[in-house]
């Protein structure tokens, strides 16, 4: 049965909503998001409904982490179902600012997190940690949830966000969340829309690829040797460009020389048009 949502647009009410309940002694949990909502972002919500009192789920397309030649425009948008399937979910409030509302035109300041932030993801997309740090600080700052929560999927995205709020002293607990993958094993993301159904059908490999890198590890063969037949079976499978397939500590996400239990393996690559990422660990 479908919850009674609030949605609310301006930090004002958003705030006044949460001053309301943290009155009455209830706790919050936040879920940034740009909507597209998929099952991924629903495990986020679920995680945060079962462990708060109090669901907020933001839905803002932030133009900052997009470069000049991304997806910006096309980035798929569906309030509507959006709201029905938060409804649904058990979600309380919605807050779906404007652009205006979240940067307002004098807003200049913004957030780097060097370092973690630069490599990777960051090397091929110049600016999107900065833009991601940014929004996040002030979704983060707007709310004051007890707990927000974020996928694996965006394995690097989650690590920055950490960074940030604990380099920033912002007071709240942020969770990573399992990545949700589809029963051939492709990991949910908002972008797998763009996919052809011929795309869509070599998809999976960038997830099998990791996960040989793993097991080829764990049998001894070393990183560069691994690296390096992972990338050639996907541009053998259909892939068109791999961005990077890296070995990394899992908390610096700086690259390994030796396979360590603390690693994580991290992939990008393209399939036409549509750029794909996964991860684990
Ligand atoms: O992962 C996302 O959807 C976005 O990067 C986030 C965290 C909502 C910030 O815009």
């Amino acid at each position: 049965m479908a919850n009674k949502i609030i949605i609310v647009r301006t930090i004002a009410e958003l705030r006044r909503h949460i001053a309301t309940w943290r009155a009455d002694g209830l706790s919050v949990g936040l879920v940034p998001t740009m909507g597209a909502l998929h099952d991924g972002h629903f495990s986020l919500v679920e995680q945060s409904i079962k462990t708060t009192d109090r669901t907020v789920t933001t839905l803002f397309v932030n133009p900052k982490q997009f470069g000049p030649h991304e997806d910006l425009d096309v980035y798929p948008r569906d309030e509507a179902a959006d709201v029905a399937a938060l409804a649904e979910k058990g979600v309380h409030m919605l807050f779906a600012p404007s652009l205006d509302e979240m940067y307002a035109e004098e807003s200049v300041t913004a957030i780097s997190v060097p370092g973690i932030g630069d490599v990777l993801e960051g090397s091929f997309r110049p600016g999107f940690f900065t833009g991601v740090a940014t929004v996040v600080a002030k979704l983060l700052i707007q709310a004051l949830p007890d707990r927000a929560f974020f996928g694996e999927k965006d394995y690097q995205q989650l690590r920055v966000i950490t960074r940030m709020t604990e380099d920033l002293d912002i007071p709240v607990e942020i969770v990573g969340c399992p990545i949700v993958r589809e029963e051939d094993g492709l990991a949910l993301s908002s972008r797998n829309a763009y996919l052809s159904p011929e795309e869509r059908k070599n998809a999976p490999a960038l997830g099998q690829a990791l996960q040989k890198v793993k097991d080829e590890l764990a049998a001894g063969t070393s990183i560069t040797a691994t690296v390096e037949a992972a990338k050639a079976s996907l541009l053998n499978g259909g892939f068109t460009k791999v961005d990077y397939i890296a070995v990394c500590d899992r908390n610096s996400l700086e690259e390994l020389e030796t396979p360590t239990k603390e690693a994580r393996i991290l992939g990008a690559a393209w399939l036409g048009k549509t750029r794909l990422i996964d991860n684990l660990g």
